[in-house]
């Protein structure tokens, strides 16, 4: 792993195996090898809360192939890495909660977050449970309410949905032990509600992994504060969905670049909103 950006003179400049040339930096000592999870976790830290009080700050976790591709054959996974899954990891191990859509959560066939060691004690300190719970955001709750992700995960998962949800289909999630959260007037969660319920909850260390559909109504909402992107060196073509969809912005929004590292030809992008 190498980091490209905030360029520092800690930056490598050679590529991986060559000889340095006359007068160039030697390299970061984290160059070229497989950061810890404790450094992914330090280049990721969520910011600090302001005045003592932490505001929710919601990012994204997403991945896409050089023509735009957010899946292959209906998952994620073909287009990854192992790089791009240790950051993965360590956004959940830096979470309170995870937004995920349904249709997410019924393709990749999400399980409970698990606790992990190497998160343990940073999650202690932050006062966080052992693992994210994670969040399907849902309308019609069409979801197998028989599954790990809501009859044993180690926090309790969040069915998010509106207030015209079926109500046999609230009753399931419930009994199965899901805690559900209403976040909207109609069938759909308003995503600008579903963060302020979340930080209600004392969730305020959001990530999303999407998928395209919730995370262009996300967007659309203005609410999202951090992108973080993995570029994957391939090509698909195809008519994959990108990695936001649904009705476009009035106005392109812009976001910063705050980070840029690079693995196995992979780059993992942060950008925060301007
Ligand atoms: N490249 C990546 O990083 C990445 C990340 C995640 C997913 N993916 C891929 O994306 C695909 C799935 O994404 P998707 O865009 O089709 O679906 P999605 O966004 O994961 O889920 C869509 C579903 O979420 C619920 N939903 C969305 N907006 C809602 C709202 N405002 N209120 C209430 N419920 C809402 C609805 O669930 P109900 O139908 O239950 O009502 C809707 O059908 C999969 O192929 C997956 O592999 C890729």
């Amino acid at each position: 792993m190498r980091r490209l950006f905030p360029v520092t003179d800690q930056t490598v400049t050679s590529p991986p195996g060559a000889a340095p040339r006359s007068g160039e930096v030697q390299g970061d000592a984290r160059a070229d090898r497989e950061w810890t999870l404790a450094e992914l976790a330090a280049a990721y830290a969520y910011p600090e809360p302001h005045s003592g009080r932490r505001e929710p700050w919601l990012r994204a976790n997403m991945v896409s192939s050089l023509d735009g591709a957010a899946q292959h054959d209906g998952r994620s996974q073909p287009i990854s890495c192992a790089a791009d899954m240790r950051i993965f990891g360590t956004l959940r191990g830096l979470a309170d909660a995870v937004l995920v859509g349904a249709e997410t959560v019924r393709q990749e066939q999400y399980r409970p977050a698990r606790a992990r060691e190497a998160f343990a004690a940073r999650r202690a300190a932050a006062g966080q449970g052992p693992a994210p719970a994670i969040a399907v955001v849902s309308r019609g709750l069409d979801l197998d309410f028989t599954l790990p992700l809501f009859t044993s995960p180690l926090v309790p998962t969040l069915v998010l949905t509106g207030a015209g949800a079926p109500q046999e289909r609230v009753a399931e999630a419930e009994k199965a032990g899901a805690r559900v959260v209403i976040a909207g007037e109609g069938a759909s969660v308003d995503p600008a509600r579903a963060v302020r319920a979340l930080a209600d909850l004392g969730l305020t260390r959001l990530l999303t992994e999407g998928g395209p559909r919730l995370l262009g109504q996300i967007v659309a909402a203005g609410v999202l504060d951090e992108m973080c992107l993995t570029l994957s060196p391939m090509l698909t073509a195809g008519d994959a969905q990108r990695i936001a969809s649904g009705p476009a912005v009035a106005v392109p929004e812009r976001f910063t670049l705050a980070a840029l590292l690079e693995e196995d030809g992979f780059l993992f992008g942060r950008y925060c909103r301007t």
